[in-house]
């Protein structure tokens, strides 16, 4: 048989019940009929490999519950795709709360906000020992914005747990060259920061904005608003909370235009929180530009998506891309996941060169491939 990947799981949210769900329902389906996916197979893994075998969270209704049970107790609310999940044998654990809880969730419904339980919670020695024990291969962040000192506490504990760090949230640990030294240093390897969902806002931005750039049509504006009524929404009602996802969601757009934008020309952001959406996010989105011989043009666009699912289709190859690189014993920085699967990694690429970087990545071959797409890049003009 197969060997499992084996993950640990920090917040079970919706992202995570997605993917806990995802994972359920690929197993054993026939590869050539799946809808989905990027890959079904990555160096030999398919998506039903992977087990959660620890998961930490701090709300009361997810606590001592098996992980198949915890993925849907409120305030998760994202659509069910696969109701009969199996029990793991997982029970979901207090974790340590830090920063994860934002106050302002207090004058919002239960229903809608965390309710951070009362019991004892784990140091650092004690996550340790759980990650130890479960012989988990890595850590999936999935803390909400904001959460730095939550992220560098589990981040930490990964590292002394001797485990692989996959980080879809952003607060930046892979693109800090501080940390990415010490996974690098510790022979673990590190994908992040911050997911980069399968067809959402991002990569939309990203790719009409990389097509304008390749067609010799100059952006003079833009703007991307995003409302949605799950808790991710929730928390980042509050703006002291918001400085990293900002910074990341507008460099992802930044990094792909031929000029940069001044600050008061591009506005990307989480816009508002509207409880009835649930989990369904929409994005407006507005390009105003001129082409050939200064001739003005404007695009209005709008996406409607399910968040989490979107998150999950590329947590599933982010997951499999880190077990990759412990079968192979490579640390450190995965560069081209990290560049094709998240909005801040440590170097960007284009997503066309992103995405040949990562199959080069899957294949084993991704150094030699490097250097073609480097070169291709100074032939541009590019760095
Ligand atoms: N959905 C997407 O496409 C997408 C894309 C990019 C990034 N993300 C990011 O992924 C993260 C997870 O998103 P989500 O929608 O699952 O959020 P969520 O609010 O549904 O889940 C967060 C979970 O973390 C738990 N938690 C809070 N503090 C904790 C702590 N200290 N220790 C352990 N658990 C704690 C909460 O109880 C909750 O279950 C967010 O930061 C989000 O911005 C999501």
């Amino acid at each position: 048989m197969r060997e499992k990947i084996r993950i640990a799981i920090i917040g079970v949210g919706n992202c995570a019940s997605s993917l806990v769900q995802g994972i359920h329902y690929y197993r054993g389906r026939d590869p050539q009929d799946v809808i989905g996916l990027m890959h079904w197979d990555i160096g030999g893994y398919a998506p039903g490999d992977i087990e959660v075998v620890a998961a930490f969270d701090i709300d009361r209704r997810k606590l001592g519950r098996d992980v198949a049970e915890a993925i849907f107790a409120p305030p998760n609310c994202t659509t069910v795709f696969c109701a009969e999940v199996p029990p793991s044998g997982t029970v979901v654990r207090m974790g340590r709360v830090l920063d994860g809880y934002s106050e302002h969730m207090a004058d919002y419904p239960d229903a809608r906000t965390f309710l951070v339980a009362d019991a004892p919670q784990p140091d650092q020695a004690e996550v340790v020992r759980v990650l130890r024990e479960a012989r988990a291969d890595m850590v999936l962040n999935y803390l909400p914005v904001g959460s730095e000192e939550a992220t560098r506490f589990y981040a930490e504990c990964a590292l002394q747990a001797g485990c692989g760090f996959v980080n879809n949230m952003p607060v930046f640990i892979a693109s800090d060259p501080a940390w990415a030294k010490r996974f690098e240093a510790a022979g673990l390897p590190i994908i992040g920061d911050d997911i980069k969902a399968q067809f959402g806002a991002t990569i939309t931005h990203r790719a009409l904005t990389d097509l304008c750039r390749k067609r010799g049509v100059t952006i003079d504006r833009t703007y991307q608003l995003n409302t949605g009524g799950n808790t991710d929404f929730l928390n980042m009602l509050n703006l002291a909370r918001l400085k990293s996802k900002k910074r990341s969601k507008t460099e992802a757009v930044q990094s792909v235009a031929a000029i940069r934008f001044d600050d008061e020309n591009i506005h990307v952001g989480p816009s508002d929180y509207v409880a009835w959406q649930n989990d369904n996010k929409v994005c407006f989105l507005r390009l105003e530009g001129r082409m050939f011989g200064d001739v003005p043009f404007n695009l209005e666009l709008r996406l409607s998506v399910e968040d989490s699912p979107n998150s999950a289709g590329v947590a599933i190859d982010m997951i499999r891309c880190c077990k990759l690189a412990l079968d192979r014993g490579e640390g450190g920085v995965l560069y081209p996941p990290s560049a094709f699967f998240c909005k801040h990694p440590p170097v960007q690429y284009t997503d066309d060169d992103a995405y040949r970087l990562t199959e080069a990545f899957i294949d084993g071959t991704w150094k030699e491939k490097l250097a073609e797409v480097a070169a291709q890049r100074a032939a541009a003009g590019g760095t």
